[in-house]
């Protein structure tokens, strides 16, 4: 104890959707999901406990934190706290480098690189399948930020059996994420709230958790495979099942906004013209573009000369949890 910890978690995008808990205390999930670990985005995360402490002070980006992410992250250290045994509070400074909150997965890798930086710090030496374990009762996607590569959350049925479990570490595929941002203010709708009303709501919810296993089953030959087309179907395929159960509950949401559709359509196109090019999205208005080296400068260039405010960048496969 009493020493500083720091590490390092990248993001990660599901090409499988989570979009729904079956124990919302636990963060259970109704579905198993798969995603894609990146390089390009990560937050690094310094955990120290300290006895002289009167309660949790975290600083996220240099600035002093009081709000509900305070809550938040002191709720997670109640639980390392408990597996710890220890009472001490903790001074956390997380640096993200993502966009905070905009559908970029910055809770994935906050709360991985949280789990991992207050476990150590608390004296626990956790394995990674335990990490994982942690990471998702911060928030369910940080479960899979453990991981490098592709990385597959097993749903399971309780606090023991749901984790996530790596795939393909080193990735063989030629395969990459162009994120498209044209929009980066916080979403209004979080993922906690979306999910939990879609599952209440839509009357195709039981249809998506029966369809997404079939999904599953097929991603996993895809990688297997090293069959990009059927990868890049699928995930585009799955994300808008997922975001069709929120244009089907009542009442209805959608996290996107008419930027959304263009880039869609956008993406069709370029697919017309025999660029493998394919869709996800999450809890907000970007999109992730699933695409191949050989073709970055033809889509960069398609978006920028249709959204010259968008903000392109290139993420590859990234690795799993790291220390610094
Ligand atoms: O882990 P959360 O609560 O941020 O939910 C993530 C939900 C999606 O990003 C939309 C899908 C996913 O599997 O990551």
């Amino acid at each position: 104890m009493n020493k500083a910890v720091t590490a390092r978690a990248h993001t990660n995008i599901a090409l499988i959707k989570y979009w729904g808990k079956k124990n919302s205390e636990l963060i259970i999930p109704t579905t198993s999901s798969l995603s894609l670990t990146l390089d390009k985005f990560y937050t690094d995360t310094t955990v120290f406990f300290d006895d002289q402490l009167e309660q949790d002070e975290l600083f996220l980006n240099n600035t002093m934190i009081k709000n509900k992410a305070l809550t938040k992250t002191s709720e997670f250290l109640d639980l390392v706290r408990q597996m710890a045994g220890i009472k001490a509070y903790a001074n956390i400074t997380s640096v993200n480098h993502v966009p905070t909150a905009a559908g970029l997965a910055s809770s994935a890798s906050g709360f991985a690189a949280l789990a991992a930086a207050s476990s150590k710090a608390a004296g626990l030496d956790l394995n990674r399948k335990d990490l994982s374990r942690l990471a998702r009762r911060g928030s369910g996607s940080a479960s899979r930020s453990i991981f490098g590569g592709f990385t597959e959350w097993i749903a399971g049925e309780d606090d023991l059996t749901s984790y996530a479990h790596p795939i393909q570490e080193n990735v063989t595929m030629d395969i990459q994420m162009l994120t498209v941002v044209l929009d980066g203010s916080p979403k209004k709708i979080g993922s906690r709230q979306g999910m939990q009303h879609a599952i209440a709501t839509s009357p195709f919810y039981d249809t998506w958790v029966a369809e997404s296993a079939v999904d599953l089953v097929a991603m996993k030959h895809a990688i297997t495979n090293n069959d990009f087309q059927a990868l890049g179907e699928l995930a585009e395929h799955n994300a808008l099942q997922m975001h069709s159960l929120n244009f089907t509950a009542k009442p209805a949401f959608t996290y996107f906004n008419g930027d959304t559709l263009n880039i869609l359509n956008l993406i069709q196109d370029l697919r017309h013209q025999g660029i493998q090019a394919y869709a996800t999205m999450d809890a907000g208005p970007n999109v992730k573009i699933i695409s191949q080296s050989a073709d970055t400068q033809i889509i960069s260039n398609a978006i920028k000369n249709n959204f010259p405010s968008a903000l392109v960048e290139i993420a590859k496969p990234g690795p799993g949890i790291s220390y610094l």
